[in-house]
């Protein structure tokens, strides 16, 4: 364990800005820093990072904390872990009284890569530029490739020698641990001997976001045909594959500046852009993006475009990850290099000013550019077209964030033009995919929230689909929610003029209170305390306990039954974080009111969506669509409101 002094020591040195903006890109605003929340998808950013308080919070998501709580969820640390990484960030020595042995060891082992790797990389290095071997075979290589010594240098790039082992006896011989020596896939043992994995090989340091070394790629250099023309690192404590992107610690900068990330597909492209000023490009190795690696992106631009060989594989790979990238708003945009070349090789022969204004004329956008391809190949093939056409609308489903709205409109229009059908007909189809998906996400959503409701008569019966059953509990919990909050906190000040009721029964006017609350029973709990109330009388829980009506007593029991009954957004919102209901009655009252308003506006889109996919005049089509964007707007901002006010 770390010793209480050390833990002062590294408490007295956290500077918040600096710890997040490791990860997020912060902008300076008044006195605080804003940036895009990294834990949710946001396009405008809400995430604010208070020096002077020292925390951060969502305005978008609700998600708040101080330094420590952000390492955790947002690296996904233990609190040990988190302080020494801020230890290690802040040169400060950790004391340990005693440390879990589990810890301890991933701890060293991660250490040890990082060392190891590093050595490595200098060994490669030297062997490259100061032995016979490798200024003949590699240097000369890449010197031949165009790769000029100031490029070869910032990338760190290295050569390991043809001998069965002469990384595995430096290695040795500096006594690294073999185990940890063959986790790093440096060297594996062969008759019980260590022996190098990459040999004759150019070797391609692989950096981690602060730049340490986490792994290699290694390409052989004379052609054979047995041999892989690359081997890379084998997954381990540090290298993580899908987590990673060659070339971001080189080309964050010119990201954020370039306000674009060109992903490409191999190391030499991205060393060869780099060396022609073209620093704003990353390569995935030519397998799908993964959410990972589209994050990394997102921390710096929302603008991603994929460079990539016409005729290769890698691009159907780069493909495959569309559609996450188009669900978190990225404009993702395709450029393909001509006649066999790849970005490396194009570069190289038409020079940068040419290769930039290629990009900047070829680029596609995505969508339009699949459908295309899929078009051609479908030919005159009907079966084939119309499957195409599902395609497509299933991709199109997925650009349906509020502010994507104009974007997906757009998308409806002109890929109905390419496939030459009636744009109604493909906004249907756009919008049943969209609705499928919103019915399986919600089931799956509802499935993991749900808990059992109290035995009043009110559960579903058995048998009923256990997505519905869920999503009819939630929806119920919230309604008693709001109910008991009325109850409960009805009379105390709302403003020096008004108490909690007047605010509510100003919010709902009466003809509302069948849209906002399903269950009949507790719209005549809330009918009735607004006529006891109106009439002057103070109605407290006990005036319905002792009602006449046994169902709307027996319904109040329940719902005042505390511990029996706690919305779920309270549970996990409050537990543990803050003192008690009381205290926070007006959070709760505000809340659980702009839930069922929320949910109400939800229902509004639904009905539009359904609406929208009848036959209708043009004029009619607008006017729906101008409805559901309004809807979409008062979602966004109601879901604002009561993120900022939850997390208080
Ligand atoms: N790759 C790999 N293993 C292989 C082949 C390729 O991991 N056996 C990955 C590497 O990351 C490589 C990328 O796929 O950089 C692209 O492959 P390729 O285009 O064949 O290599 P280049 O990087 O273009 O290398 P070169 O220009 O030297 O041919
Ligand atoms: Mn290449």
């Amino acid at each position: 364990m770390i010793s209480q002094n050390s833990i002062q020591q590294i408490l007295s040195r956290i500077d918040i800005i600096e710890v997040v903006g490791t990860f997020i890109k912060l902008r300076k605003r008044g006195t605080s820093y804003l940036g895009l929340c990294p834990f949710h998808n946001e396009k405008t950013p809400s995430f604010t990072v208070s020096p002077a308080k020292e925390i951060y919070k969502c305005f978008g998501c609700g998600r708040s904390g101080n330094t420590i709580g952000f390492l955790m969820e947002h690296e996904k640390y233990s609190y040990v872990e988190a302080l020494r990484w801020l230890a290690n960030r802040y040169n400060v020595e950790i004391e340990e009284t005693e440390t879990s042995p589990e810890f301890k060891a991933l701890q060293q082992t991660a250490d040890s890569l990082y060392i190891i790797n590093g050595f490595a990389q200098k060994i490669f290095s030297e062997a490259l530029f100061n032995t016979d071997e490798g200024r003949d075979i590699a240097l000369s290589y890449l010197q031949e490739r165009g790769f000029r010594e100031e490029i070869i240098k910032k990338f760190g790039l290295g050569y390991n020698s043809e001998q069965r082992d002469s990384f595995a006896k430096a290695a040795i011989a500096a006594q690294y641990n073999p185990d940890y020596l063959q986790k790093t896939g440096l060297v594996v043992l062969r008759d019980e001997k260590l022996v190098d994995n990459y040999r004759g090989r150019i070797i391609f340091p692989i950096h981690n976001q602060s730049g340490k070394v986490l792994g290699f790629g290694a390409r052989i250099i004379k052609k054979n045909d047995r041999a892989p023309k690359y081997i890379n690192t084998p997954e381990n404590e540090i290298y993580v594959k899908s987590k990673l992107l060659y070339g971001s610690y080189f080309a964050r900068m010119a990201i954020d500046k370039a306000d674009e990330c060109l992903l490409v597909e191999g190391y030499t492209d991205v060393v060869s852009l780099h060396q022609a000023g073209i620093e704003n490009v990353v390569a995935s190795g030519g397998t799908a993006l993964t959410p990972d690696q589209l994050r990394l992106i997102r921390k710096y631009t929302n603008n991603l475009t994929i460079i990539y060989d016409g005729d290769n594989a890698g691009i159907k790979a780069a493909l495959r990850g569309l559609d996450l990238a188009l669900e978190e708003s990225l404009n993702v945009q395709l450029v393909l290099i001509p006649d066999g070349e790849d970005p490396d090789s194009y570069v190289n022969k038409v020079g940068a000013a040419a290769f930039t204004s290629f990009i900047a004329q070829n680029k596609k956008d995505v969508i339009l550019f699949q459908l295309e391809i899929a078009l051609r190949d479908a030919g005159n093939d009907s079966n084939k077209k119309s499957a195409v056409v599902n395609q497509i609308a299933e991709t199109i489903a997925r650009v349906n964030k509020a502010e994507d709205f104009t974007k997906q409109q757009d998308y409806i229009k002109r890929c109905s033009q390419m496939l030459r059908i009636e744009e109604s007909g493909l906004h249907t189809l756009v919008n049943k995919f969209i609705r499928e998906r919103v019915v399986k996400e919600e089931g799956r959503r509802n499935r993991e929230d749900a808990f059992p409701t109290g035995d009043d008569g009110q559960t579903p019966p058995a048998g009923t689909d256990d997505a519905v059953l869920a999503l009819l509990q939630k929806d119920e919990m919230q309604e008693r929610a709001f109910v008991r909050s009325l109850l409960e906190w009805g009379l105390k000040p709302w403003t020096e003029t008004q108490r909690v009721a007047d605010y509510v029964f100003e919010e709902i006017a009466e003809n509302q209170l069948d849209e906002l609350i399903d269950n009949k029973a507790l719209v005549r709990v809330t009918h009735l305390y607004k006529a006891w109330y109106n009439e002057g009388l103070e109605p407290t829980p006990k005036n319905f306990l002792y009602y006449d009506d046994l169902t709307l007593s027996t319904l109040v029991v329940n719902i005042m039954d505390v511990n029996a009954e706690i919305s779920p957004n309270w549970k996990e919102h409050y537990e543990g974080h803050i003192a008690t209901r009381e205290e926070l009655f007006r959070e709760e009252v505000f809340s659980t009111l702009n839930y069922l308003k929320l949910r109400k506006i939800k229902r509004l889109i639904d009905e539009n969506q359904l609406d929208l996919e009848k036959p209708h005049t043009a004029e009619e089509q607008i006017i729906l669509l101008q409805t559901h964007q309004h809807l979409k707007q008062m979602e966004i901002s109601l879901t604002k409101t009561l993120g900022t006010v939850i997390y208080r």
